[in-house]
Order: C-alpha cells, then structure tokens, then sequence
C-alpha cells in the first residue's frame, strides 16, 4: 500500500512540478531526449519537442531557478546581474595582448534561462547580409533571412509598451508577429534625452533614423525593442518557453543544479560513435549520475560550455585533449577556436542636467529608488520598465578603406553597420561618483576580424577553460573602434545637444591617445560565438553541419550560439532563438523520419 502511494505521489508531482531541484524528484534518468544547458536555446529545443508528446525531455541545467529573482524580473536592474553573483558563471579572460594586458570579465548566466536572464535584453536580428552571409559559409540555404523568418515569427510576442504610449512612428508593425512565445516591447518610460537623439538624427545627414532596425536594414538610429513584456517585465527562455503554459507538460523535465560533464560514447552507429549518455553531478560536489538519451543529446550550453563539455569528451583537438589525459574519440581540432565576439567601450561625456534626472540620480538615490521599485512592483510602470538605453545606432565608418589598406571589408555586406552606438542616459555601470550626471554613447566594433579560442586549462573537468576573446589583435579592429569613438564625439556634437553636454570624459583626440584610450577601456559586450562552428557537411574544418550535428558522431547536436561560424552585426539572443526554433524543426522532421522507417518493419 505504502509503495502504491508513493508511485502515485510521485506521478502527481510529474504533474505539476516538472521543474525540480534533486533527481530523487524525477521519473527516471532515461529519456527520449536529453538538452544539456537550460538556457536561452535549449528551453526553446525543449518546448519545442515536448510539442509532441511522444517525446520525453530532460533538461540538466547548472544553474539555480529564476523564480522570484528580483533583478532578473526588474529590466532596469539587469546591470546588477553579473558579474559575480550567484547567477554569474564568473568567467574572466586570460591577460589581453590587445587591452594592455589586462584581465577582463566575462559573464554568462547561470540560472534557468541562462544568459537570457541575466542579459540586456536588445532584440536586434541582425541584417539579411549576415544571414545571407551564414547561407553561403554553411552551404545551406536554410539559413538566408528569407528562409529564418517562421522562426522569427514563432519566437517573437510584440506588445504594447508598460506605459502604454502611442508606437506608431517608433517601429514597422508590418515586420512583427503579435502572438509568439518571447515578449519584445519598445521602451515603456521615457528618457530626458530622447528628443535630443531624435534631433540629431534630423539634423545630421550621418545618423539617419531608422524606423526599424530589425528590418533586415539596421542601418541608422531608432528606437530600441528589447525583450520585455507589456508588464515592463524582462522576458527570458525561462519566462516564456518555460512558463506557466508549457511547465506543466508531463512529458517536459528539468532538473536544476545539475552539473554535467561530459557526454558519454554508449555505441556506434553507422560507424560513427553514438554518444547517448551524460555524466553530471547533483549540485556542486554533489554525486555523481548518469542519464541515457534513447534518441539524441542536444548540446546547449553555451559559447563556453559547449567546447568544454566536448573537449571533456573526448571530441576535439587531439594534441589539446592528451595534454590533460583525455583520450580523444573524435577528431575535431575546430572545437573551442574562431570565437568570435563584438569589443565594447562605454564613452562618457558629462552633462548639465539639473532638472531631467539621469540614471546617475536614481543610481546614487536609494531612497529614490526605493520609490522607483514600489512603483514597479505596485503597477509595473516607471523608471524601472526599461533597460539602460532607448536608441541603438549601427553605422558605416565612412573612411573604411583608409583602414582597410585594401583587405576585404569585414561586414556582411554593403548595408551592414562596423559600430554599434548603444545611448544611455547615465551611467551604466556601477559604482556611480558621488556627482555628477553623464551621457553614454557606448560604441562595439560589429565586424571584429580577430579571433580568439576556449581551451581546457586541467583534467579537473570542472575547472574553469581559458578564455581568450583576443579582442584588438588586428589593426582593422582598433581602426574601426577609433573611427566609432570620433562618430559618436560627431554625434554628441549636435546643436541638439547644445548646452547640455559640459565636456567630454576622456581627452584623447590623436589616434595614438585614442588607442590608448580604448586598449584601457575595452571589455566584452558579452556576444561570443563560433566555438562550435557550423561549416558545409564535408569540410576540413568546423565543429557541426549545417543541421547541427556533431561532425563524426551520432545522436549529438550542438544547438546554442556556439555554432554561428561569425559574430552577426546585431546583440545574439536573437540569432539564438531562431537557432534553437530552427533545430528544433530539423530534429523532429529527422525524428518524423525515424517514425516512418520503423513503420515499414
Ligand atoms: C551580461 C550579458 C548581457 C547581454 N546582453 C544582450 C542583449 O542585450 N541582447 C542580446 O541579444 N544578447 C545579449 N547578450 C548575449 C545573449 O544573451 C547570448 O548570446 C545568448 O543568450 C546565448 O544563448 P545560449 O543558449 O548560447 O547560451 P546561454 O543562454 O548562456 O545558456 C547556456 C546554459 O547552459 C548552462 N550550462 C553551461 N554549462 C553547463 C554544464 N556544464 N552543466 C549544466 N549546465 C550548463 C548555463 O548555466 C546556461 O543556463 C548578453 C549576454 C550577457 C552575458
Ligand atoms: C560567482 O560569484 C558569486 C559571488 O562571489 C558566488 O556567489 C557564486 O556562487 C559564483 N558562481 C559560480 C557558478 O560559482
Ligand atoms: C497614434 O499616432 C498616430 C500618428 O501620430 C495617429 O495616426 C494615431 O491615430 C494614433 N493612435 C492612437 C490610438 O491614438
Ligand atoms: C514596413 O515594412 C514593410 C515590409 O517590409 C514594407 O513594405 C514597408 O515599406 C515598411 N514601411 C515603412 C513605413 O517603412
Ligand atoms: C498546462 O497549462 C495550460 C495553461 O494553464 C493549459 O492550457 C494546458 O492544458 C495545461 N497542460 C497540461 C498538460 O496540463
Ligand atoms: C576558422 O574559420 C575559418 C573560416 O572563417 C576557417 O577557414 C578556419 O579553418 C577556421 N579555423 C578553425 C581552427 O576551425
Ligand atoms: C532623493 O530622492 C528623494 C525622493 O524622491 C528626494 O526627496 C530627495 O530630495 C533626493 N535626495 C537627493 C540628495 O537628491
Ligand atoms: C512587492 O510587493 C510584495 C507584496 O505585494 C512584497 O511582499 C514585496 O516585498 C515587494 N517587493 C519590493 C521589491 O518592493
Ligand atoms: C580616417 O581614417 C584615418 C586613419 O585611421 C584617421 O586618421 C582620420 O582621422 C579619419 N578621417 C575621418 C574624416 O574620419
Ligand atoms: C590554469 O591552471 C593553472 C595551473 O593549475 C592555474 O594556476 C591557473 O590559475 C588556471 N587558470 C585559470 C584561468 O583558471
Ligand atoms: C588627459 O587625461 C589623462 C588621464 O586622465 C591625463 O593624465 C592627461 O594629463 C590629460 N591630458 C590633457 C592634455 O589634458
Ligand atoms: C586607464 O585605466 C585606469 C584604470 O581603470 C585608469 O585609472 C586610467 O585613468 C586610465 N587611463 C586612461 C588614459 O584612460
């Protein structure tokens, strides 16, 4: 009788609450499909496949809930994120070459919903050159921005800003989908600057405005979209394809603090070895389990976490592996290089801002702030709705060829921006001086030419790899840098901004004091990608095919932002979801395929 209690117990729970904190809690270790990472592409591949329930999913994820987060529900505390907290996986680089040495941060989240909730939430698509651009490097037609837009379109929820405002004229309805699964909103309290930007644009033939960046045609200044509900609060892969509508599915469950491994070769299969197993522990020094996949594993952990499992192993470079005593399984000397990732400098003027407040007021004002949150939390509404920036701008550096010096231009094409200005009406980052009141126009080289790795650094496969983004390891990179700063001291140059900006934080005006200036200041804009590469089925290189499995091997996908082969000119979770809704796709029309051949038996 106990024992019949006990089974019905535990079914109720499968019930209810498929996401859980102790295997103890789960129906078993063996499912149909194992997603390793709970993050921003993986609780998509899971939603997706639990469509159907004659597929049963796990989901191991290393990281905590993000029930109840504060700062990861607040869009305007997303700066209190990382680094270093307990939603941070608190990775730094190795020393950079290109930025005096120095050691930079080097966040990812560490929760469920991974980065996507912990991130700044930008929804930028990226162009149709960069998409043309994955077609022809993957051989894959698939990947064009014609053929990507279902899986914009099942991603994407537009809603009406938190304050509700009249949008027309801030973004192109037409080029939107009001019934997807992830919010994306424009911004929902506005900003003393907003006119002066909009001004600009009007007065200076360099920074058009654009309607909507996310056209395909980024080129210009526009109102920023980001992904944040109608609620003014942040959405994440854990909020949307992980919420209230999809948990409960019986056949969908995720297990947190689940720290894997490795995967694990359990056959071979049409010569290839088949890796249908996983190896992780149950929280941090907790013990060890093993789960089986009876289908496929789907590798989603990250443009870090994803090479490390590989290379942990036993797929990658062999000559890296035997240093740590792995023994190699298969051949993939791609696994952990070309990453590739967008370098980020925040510059600073200050400002005359007596009666508009700046972030700064808020930031140095706790009692302000707690004003701020009541509000929040009372009707959702205020300062609090919105990210760290209204306007995004993407531009041509209009003498490229002087930096160029004849080599290939680096962007995707002709309509493709190499900076991104990112403006912010304060400060960004703590701490705040104790005065003073700023204007941000942050500029990211869109086209990076230098590419970096993440290596093993032990065969403790815990330890943390090595990093190395290797930012500014080419004169185009620092070029097009210098040339983003002089274009956003252009913009701040305005007669929009007269008498509002009192001077410029950094004095550097040569090119050798503005290189200086940047190589000190330049940190991560938290964008890596192409650890994991796609490249055509049958090349000397790369890490997956174009249908993301793993070259060489069965039963294993990689689906995350490792696999995109270059950095789009756009912030990632975009190209991410639509990775992840495409896999998704591609998996069960292969597993529809399966169903029909055991079918002729
Ligand atoms: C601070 C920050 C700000 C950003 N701002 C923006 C922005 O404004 N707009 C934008 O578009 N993009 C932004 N990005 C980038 C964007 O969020 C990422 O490109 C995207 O979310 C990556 O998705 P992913 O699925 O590849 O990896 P992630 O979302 O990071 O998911 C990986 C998951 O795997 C888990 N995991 C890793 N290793 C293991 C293991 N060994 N065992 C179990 N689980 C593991 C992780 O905990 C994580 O949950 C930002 C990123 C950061 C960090
Ligand atoms: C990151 O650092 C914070 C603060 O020190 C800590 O609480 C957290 O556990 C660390 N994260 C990981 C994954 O170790
Ligand atoms: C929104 O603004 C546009 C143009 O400014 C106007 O045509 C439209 O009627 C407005 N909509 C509402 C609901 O007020
Ligand atoms: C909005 O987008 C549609 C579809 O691409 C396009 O045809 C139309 O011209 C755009 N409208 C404006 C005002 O830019
Ligand atoms: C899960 O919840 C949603 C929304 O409440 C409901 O429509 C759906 O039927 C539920 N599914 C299951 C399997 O209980
Ligand atoms: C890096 O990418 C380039 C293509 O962009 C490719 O030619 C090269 O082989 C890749 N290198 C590795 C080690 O994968
Ligand atoms: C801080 O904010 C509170 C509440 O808005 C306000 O009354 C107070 O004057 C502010 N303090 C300073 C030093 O600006
Ligand atoms: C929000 O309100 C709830 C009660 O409605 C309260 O328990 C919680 O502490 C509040 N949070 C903040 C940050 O004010
Ligand atoms: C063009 O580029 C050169 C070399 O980087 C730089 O010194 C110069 O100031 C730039 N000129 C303009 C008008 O931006
Ligand atoms: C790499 O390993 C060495 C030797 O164990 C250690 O001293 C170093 O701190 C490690 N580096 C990183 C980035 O963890
Ligand atoms: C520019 O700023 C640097 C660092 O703040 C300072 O050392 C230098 O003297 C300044 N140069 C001029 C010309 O003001
Ligand atoms: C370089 O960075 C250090 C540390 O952040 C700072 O103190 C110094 O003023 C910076 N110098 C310049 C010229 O930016």
């Amino acid at each position: 009788m106990l024992w019949r209690l006990q089974v019905l117990l535990s079914l109720a729970c499968v019930g209810v609450c498929s996401i859980v904190e102790h295997v103890s809690e789960l129906p078993g270790l063996e499912y149909d499909f194992i997603v390793i990472g709970g993050g921003t592409a993986g609780n998509v591949v899971a939603n997706r496949l639990t469509e159907d329930n004659r597929h049963s999913v796990l989901v191991l994820e290393a990281g905590p809930s993000n029930k109840d987060v504060l700062n990861s529900m607040v869009p305007f505390l997303c700066n209190h994120l990382t680094p270093n907290t307990p939603f941070d996986w608190n990775f730094t680089s190795i020393p950079q070459k290109g930025l005096n040495d120095r050691v930079i941060s080097y966040p990812r989240g560490h929760i469920l919903g991974g980065s996507s909730s912990v991130n700044f939430m930008a929804y930028t698509r990226g162009t149709s050159e960069d998409w043309d651009r994955y077609a022809r490097l993957t051989n894959d037609y698939g990947w064009s921005w014609e053929r990507i837009q279902p899986f914009i379109h099942k991603n994407e929820k537009f809603e009406p800003s938190a304050d509700n405002h009249n949008i027309t004229g801030q973004f192109n309805a037409s080029l939107h989908n009001f019934h997807g699964v992830n919010s994306v909103s424009l911004p929902g309290s506005p900003q003393s600057i907003d006119g002066r930007v909009i001004q600009t644009t009007q007065e200076l033939e360099e920074f058009p405005f654009n309607l909507d960046m996310n056209s395909g045609h980024h080129l210009g200044i526009g109102w920023a979209q980001t992904t944040i509900g109608t609620n003014g609060q942040r959405s994440s892969s854990a909020t949307s394809y992980l919420g209230p509508n999809f948990a409960n599915r019986s056949n969908l469950h995720v297990l947190l603090h689940a720290q894997v491994s490795r995967v694990i070769k359990t056959g071979t299969e049409q010569g290839k070895p088949a890796f249908q197993g996983v190896e992780f522990t149950e929280g941090v020094g907790g013990p060890w389990r093993r789960a089986t996949a009876r289908r496929e594993i789907i590798l989603s952990a990250g443009s870090i976490g994803t090479p490390h499992i590989l290379m942990n192993s036993g797929i990658g470079d062999p000559k890296e592996l035997a240093r740590f005593g792995i023994k190699s399984i298969v051949d993939l000397p791609s696994v952990g290089r070309n990453l590739s990732d967008h370098p980020f400098v925040s510059n600073q003027w200050l400002v005359n801002s007596p009666l508009a407040p700046t972030f700064d007021s808020v930031n140095r004002n706790s009692s302000l702030m707690t004003n701020d949150l009541q509000q929040w939390n009372q009707t959702h509404t205020g300062p609090l709705v919105d990210a760290l920036f209204n306007h995004l701008g993407w531009l041509r550096v209009a003498n490229i060829s002087s930096i160029l010096k004849g080599r290939q231009d680096p962007a995707a094409g002709p309509n493709t921006g190499h900076i991104e200005f990112v403006i912010s009406n304060g400060l960004t980052h703590p701490p705040v001086p104790a005065t003073g009141n700023f204007l941000i126009v942050s500029t990211a080289v869109l086209s990076p030419t230098s590419r970096g790795s993440v290596m093993l650094n032990s065969s403790d496969p815990f330890a943390r790899p090595l990093i190395d983004p290797n930012f500014l390891s080419t004169d185009i990179d620092i070029g097009i840098m210098r040339e983003g700063i002089r274009s956003a001291s252009r913009f701040v140059g305005a007669n929009a901004w007269s008498g509002y900006i009192i001077s410029a934080v950094s004095n550097a005006t040569t090119d050798e004091e503005i290189d200086f200036f940047i190589r000190n200041n330049t940190g991560s804009f938290f964008h890596p990608v192409g650890t994991a590469a796609m490249s055509p089925k049958g090349a000397k290189f790369g890490v997956v095919d174009p249908d993301l499995r793993v070259k060489g091997a069965s039963c294993l996908r990689v689906v995350d932002a490792s696999v995109l082969p270059i950095v789009p000119a756009a912030h990632t979770q975009v190209a991410t979801y639509v990775i992840a809704e495409r896999a998704s796709e591609l998996i069960r029309d292969a597993t529809g395929y399966y169903y029909d051949y055991s079918n002729n038996y």
